[in-house]
């Protein structure tokens, strides 16, 4: 049965190729974020290409005021999924040196997106089923010397996560953490020291599985969770002298 996805931040890589998946299996999808002409570019290209629904819907993270009326503008779309794959990571040393950018770092990773599924919840419940993915990182399992500050808000975000899924668990809604290793992507742009590059697709067809699967929560590619075992099992004391 065809589903539609409300995808937040939709302009992100990762979330241009999950909506081509979604709409290449006949789902329809909702891009929602902040450059407006930009969807609207997208959503006719999904439309020429897989003759789906496409529409678009504004979004900004930091504008909580505004996520109150997200349900409203979601009325009469039929059941919905949602996809979350916004993020905000500047280069920590400028974030270290400006706490008001780390406290952006937080505002969009973490209290937006929490601002923004509570406010979608209550639609979820109603709907008695539906399926959420969340972009979260493998940044969040481990505060490291060069990324805790963006690692600080995924790590918040899983943890939410835990909880909201225990939440809609009981109305029959899957809520899906996905920990994505390094993507080739905006965001990592000329970040120095990445290793095991995914692609955007490989990382949104994993998600659009998991999703299928109704998983609760999964590295991507598999692979990140080995690394990440091995990481978390460093000693503290031996983990604070490490340049990673
Ligand atoms: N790339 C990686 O290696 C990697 C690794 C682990 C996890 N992740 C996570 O994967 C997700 C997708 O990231 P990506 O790599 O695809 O990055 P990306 O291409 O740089 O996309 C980032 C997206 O976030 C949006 N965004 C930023 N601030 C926003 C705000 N205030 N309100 C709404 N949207 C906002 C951007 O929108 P605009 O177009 O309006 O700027 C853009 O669509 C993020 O959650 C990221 O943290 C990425």
């Amino acid at each position: 049965m065809s589903e539609t996805w409300l995808i937040l931040g939709a302009t992100s890589s990762v979330a241009r190729a999950f909506a081509q998946e979604a709409a290449a299996s006949g789902d329809g999808v909702i891009l929602a974020g902040r450059d407006r002409d930009e969807l609207e570019r997208q959503a006719a290209d999904l439309r020429i290409r897989h003759g789906s629904l496409a529409h678009t819907l504004a979004f900004d993270a930091e504008d909580s005021v505004r996520h109150g009326k997200l349900a409203e503008a979601l009325k009469g779309a039929g059941c919905i999924n949602i996809f979350a794959a916004f993020g905000f990571m500047p280069p920590q040393t400028e974030a270290e040196a400006d706490p008001t950018l780390a406290l952006r770092v937080i505002s969009v990773n973490f209290a937006g997106m929490v601002s923004a599924l509570l406010h979608l919840a209550p639609l979820l419940e109603r709907q008695g089923r539906g399926k959420v993915v969340v972009l979260g990182s493998v940044a969040g399992d481990r505060g490291r010397l060069s990324n805790y500050i963006y690692g600080s808000a995924k790590a918040g975000l899983h943890a939410f996560l835990q909880g909201f899924r225990a939440r809609l668990l009981r109305s029959g809604v899957s809520v899906t953490t996905i920990k994505p290793g390094f993507i080739d992507t905006t965001m990592t742009w000329g970040v120095p020291g990445m290793f095991l590059v995914a692609s955007p697709r490989t990382v949104a067809r994993r998600c659009l599985a998991l999703a299928r699967e109704g998983a609760d929560e999964a590295y991507a590619p598999t692979f990140w969770w080995l690394i990440m075992a091995a990481i978390c099992a460093i000693p503290e004391r031996i983990f604070k002298r490490l340049k990673l």
